[in-house]
């Protein structure tokens, strides 16, 4: 080979050239993986959620709300806090289907066109946002304003005598169920795919 020594497979300059590429390869990586893994890793971890206990079933009539305060955010103290507004089914007017997670209706608190917290007025049967005069029925359903689709919800169940709440989940206006998005994130139509669902959501607990 041309500038090796006799018995030689790669001349000195090769090898000090393949020396320094593969050292500098890896300090790159060294710097850049670390970043990698902080920036991307968030996507891909669960947020934990726990089945939480928040009464009898006959502390939700079904035709009021009944508000409960729920945690969200574990570990952070009254900021991972929020409320709940809570009833029994009631099948003259609850018409998605039925199963084991919506014998009690949860409906979060927070409006989805900007996210402002809305309050129940039973006065009216509806829930108003006080920031952009967003309105939404009984059922959660926009009934009025810029908010663009139904109150979030929380799965239910029953179990030892106590209705426990669970994760959050989003509705079109079809109140069918999918992964929870923000405020502001269509679910009708196209917007289901033009806000696709994000990693870190939390998953429907195991029983
Ligand atoms: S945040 Fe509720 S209407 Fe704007």
């Amino acid at each position: 080979m041309p500038g090796a020594f006799e018995g030689e497979t790669v001349t000195r300059r090769r090898l000090m050239g393949l020396t320094v590429h593969t050292a500098g390869g890896i300090t790159a990586a060294a710097f850049t993986l670390p970043a990698l893994g902080f920036a991307l890793g968030p996507l891909f971890s669960r947020e934990p959620f726990d089945w939480q206990p928040i009464g009898q079933p006959s502390d939700f009539p079904n035709n009021t709300y009944t508000t409960k305060v729920i945690t969200i955010v574990q570990g952070i103290g009254s900021a991972g806090k929020t409320i709940a507004y809570v009833r029994a089914r009631n099948p003259s007017i609850d018409t998605e289907h039925e199963d084991q997670y919506n014998h009690f209706i949860a409906l979060s608190s927070r409006c989805m066109h900007l996210g402002c917290p809305v309050r129940f007025v039973a006065a009216a049967q509806r829930f108003i946002c006080p920031c952009h005069g967003g309105v939404y029925d009984f059922r959660g359903m926009v009934s009025g304003g810029p908010p663009v689709r139904p109150l979030d919800r929380f799965y239910t169940r029953v179990r030892n005598g106590l209705v426990e709440i669970g994760p959050r989940y989003s509705v079109n206006s079809e109140l069918q169920r999918f992964s929870p998005r923000d405020p502001g994130e269509p679910l009708d139509g196209i917007g289901q795919y033009l806000y696709p669902k994000r990693f870190s959501t939390s998953v429907l607990p195991k029983d």
